[in-house]
C-alpha cells in the first residue's frame, strides 16, 4: 500500500500522530484530521512530511455530523476520495461509576467513541461512491470486552464499536472493503498522561503486563499499516489485540 491517500482522525496526538507519521514513510498522502490543536496538527504534518509522504491538516470533530462531512469533502477536492480510513480520535473513561454518571458525561463519550466511528466510515464510503479496495481501521480497546469500573461510558462505546466494525465488515466485503478494529491496551500518550509523567505510576500498572511494559504508539501504527496493507488482504471483520498479554490477566486473582 504505498501512494494512498489516508485520512486519520485525532492525528494532532497518540496513535493518530503515530500512524499519520507511519503512513507517511510508506510514500502516501496523509490528511491529519484534529479537534482544535491546529499546531499539534502541525507537528504532525511536519512528521508526515519528514518520512517521505504529502500532508494537509482539516479540523474535525468526529461527533458532528456536518464537521465530518466539511472535513471529508476538503480531504476529497485535494486530493480525491481517500484509500484508506484511520480513525483514532476518542476520549478516554470519564472514571465515573454508572450511579454518579451524568447524561451528558455518558453522551459526550458515546458521541465521540462511537457516533463519531459512524460518522467517519460512513462519510469514508459515501465519498468513495462504489470504488471497491478500501481499508477502515477503527482505534477501539482491549476494554471492548474487558470491563473496568467507571468505565461504562467508555466500554460500552468500545464494545459498541465491535458490532460497528464487524457489520461494515459483511456489508463492505462485496466490494473489497476491508473493515477492521485495533485493540491496543496500555500505550503511552496523552490519554495515559499519568504514566508518562510519573514513573513510579508508570511500572506498578507495567507489572500487570506480561511482557513488562506499556507500548509505544509507533507499534500500533506499525499493525495499522500492515492492516491497511495488501499483506492484510484476508483480515477483514477481526479485532486485532496489542496490549502485551495485559487482556490476558483478567482472571488473575480470581
Ligand atoms: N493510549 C491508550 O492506552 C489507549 C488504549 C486503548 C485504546 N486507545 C484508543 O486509541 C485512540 C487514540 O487515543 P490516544 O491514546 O492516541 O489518545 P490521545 O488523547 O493522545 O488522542 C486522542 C485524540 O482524539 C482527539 N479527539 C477527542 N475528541 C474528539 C472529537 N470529538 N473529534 C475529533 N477528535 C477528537 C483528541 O483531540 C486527541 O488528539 C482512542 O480511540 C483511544 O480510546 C488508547
Amino acid at each position: 500500500m504505498t501512494g494512498g491517500t489516508i485520512i486519520v482522525t485525532g492525528a494532532e496526538s497518540g496513535i493518530g500522530a503515530a500512524c499519520a507519521a507511519a503512513f507517511g514513510a510508506t510514500g502516501a498522502r496523509v490528511a491529519v484530521l484534529y479537534f482544535a490543536d491546529a499546531t499539534a496538527a502541525g507537528h504532525s504534518a511536519d512528521a508526515v512530511r519528514a518520512a517521505g509522504g504529502e500532508a494537509i491538516t482539516v479540523q474535525a470533530h468526529v461527533d458532528d455530523e456536518a464537521s465530518v462531512d466539511a472535513a471529508f469533502a476538503t480531504v476529497e477536492r485535494q486530493w480525491g476520495p481517500a484509500d484508506v480510513l484511520v480513525n483514532s480520535a476518542g476520549l478516554n473513561m470519564t472514571g465515573v461509576n454508572v450511579r454518579d454518571m451524568t447524561l451528558a458525561q455518558w453522551r459526550r463519550l458515546l458521541d465521540t467513541d462511537l457516533t463519531g466511528a459512524f460518522l467517519t466510515s460512513r462519510r469514508f464510503l459515501t465519498g468513495r461512491g462504489e470504488a471497491g479496495d478500501a481499508v477502515i481501521l477503527h482505534i477501539s480497546s482491549i476494554h471492548a470486552y474487558a470491563v473496568r469500573a467507571g468505565g461504562a461510558d467508555y466500554c460500552a462505546a468500545k464494545g459498541g464499536l465491535t458490532n460497528l466494525v464487524e457489520t461494515l465488515a459483511i456489508e463492505e466485503a462485496p466490494r473489497r472493503i476491508r473493515v477492521n478494529a485495533i485493540e491496543p491496551g496500555m500505550i503511552l500518550t496523552p490519554m495515559n498522561a499519568r504514566a508518562q509523567a510519573d514513573e513510579t505510576y508508570r511500572r506498578t500498572l507495567e507489572n500487570n503486563i506480561p511482557l513488562g511494559r506499556a507500548g509505544a504508539p509507533e507499534e500500533v501504527a506499525d499493525l495499522a499499516v500492515f492492516l491497511a496493507s495488501d499483506k492484510a488482504r484476508y483480515i477483514t471483520g477481526a479485532r486485532i489485540v496489542i496490549d502485551g498479554g495485559l487482556s490476558l490477566m483478567q482472571a488473575i486473582g480470581a
